[in-house]
């Protein structure tokens, strides 16, 4: 039940305690079945948790998802998804945090909408953020607290011998900054919304699922769209489409260009930041996602 994607992500993310996790990972799941009177079906692709649809007793078609208790993220997607009150995301159905079990309303059809040609698929975004972003619970932390990846990373590299463009991090730490204190509303975020993270469904046409849960500027949220899906895949007509997604934006959410463009480029840094946390002095690097491209085309556009 454990693939070798999940026990690469988790020990890499969690170290001893996500390997602790994993080991009793079959144990969590019968317990929590019975507790809950579900039966859990075939997991989707795993990747940080284990996630598997599930049938509740009165049949019910449900998402059971388990994650390392204390260091995972559960925490937070707890809270934004009873915020979020099923508009524009599934609903949350019960939730153990120190067990690290959430139960899901499953998203039917379910398809992502990295399967959903563009511009529908940019439109999908569109119309999960117009409801997402309402008053966020105190608990969920101010998308500011990213920018400390940022000084961790100069603070590491200070003299520009580190794997990534000096002027990228050096930019984006600064921009992230200017961005969050002219924010022009404070509201609930989604936090990771990519094309596998909004599903098709029948209550609404699409439902967002897997929120990371931050406070802050709505514009914040374009940002890993520019990038994905197939953030890995560097091909460069995968790049090209950013001008037209972020005019699309710009265009169905009335928010300053601008600010799109600045914040498609801080939130594509932050990935390359957060991936080279891992990287060993001495390892080659060559950029490893497509994050890179769009921030290396969105710097030319900055003011
Ligand atoms: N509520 C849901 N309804 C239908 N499918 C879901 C639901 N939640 C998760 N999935 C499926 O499981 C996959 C992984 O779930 P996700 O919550 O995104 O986990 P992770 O945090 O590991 O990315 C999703 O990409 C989707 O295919
Ligand atoms: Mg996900």
């Amino acid at each position: 039940m454990i693939t070798a994607a999940l026990r690469q992500n988790v020990t890499a993310t969690w170290g001893e305690e996500g390997a602790r996790w994993l080991e009793r990972l079959p144990e969590t799941l019968s317990e929590i079945s019975a507790l809950w009177d579900l039966v859990p079906g075939e997991p989707f692709d795993l990747s940080y948790h284990y996630v598997a649809p599930a049938t509740l007793a009165d049949g019910t078609p449900a998402v059971l998802k388990l994650g390392v208790p204390s260091a995972g993220s559960l925490a937070e997607e707890a809270p934004a998804l009873t915020a979020f009150a099923g508009r524009g995301a599934v609903r949350l159905l019960r939730a153990d945090l120190p067990r690290g079990a959430l139960l899901l309303e499953r998203a039917l059809p379910g398809r992502r909408a990295r399967d959903v040609p563009e511009p529908a698929a940019t439109s999908a975004a569109v119309a999960v953020m117009r409801v997402l972003h309402v008053p966020s619970p105190p608990v969920l932390p101010d998308v500011l607290v990213q920018a400390r990846a940022f000084d961790a990373y100069l603070a590491r590299f200070p003299d520009a011998d580190g794997p990534l463009p000096h002027a990228h991090v050096t930019t984006a730490a600064g921009l992230m900054r200017e961005l969050c204190a002219s924010s022009p509303s404070r509201v609930l975020l989604h936090g990771d919304l990519h094309h596998d993270n909004i599903l098709e469904a029948s209550r609404s046409p699409w439902l967002a699922i897997d929120p990371h849960g931050l406070t802050g500027d709505p514009a914040y949220e374009i940002g890993s769209w520019l990038f994905n899906p197939t953030p890995a895949n560097r091909d460069p007509s995968l790049t090209a489409l950013v001008p037209s997604r972020l005019e699309q934006f710009a265009a169905e959410l009335g928010y300053p260009l601008e600010r799109l463009v600045a914040w498609g480029f801080v939130k594509s840094v932050l990935s390359d930041v957060w991936t080279a946390e891992s990287w060993v002095r001495g390892a080659t690097w060559s950029p490893v996602s497509r994050a890179h491209d769009v921030a290396s085309l969105l710097l030319a556009q900055l003011p």
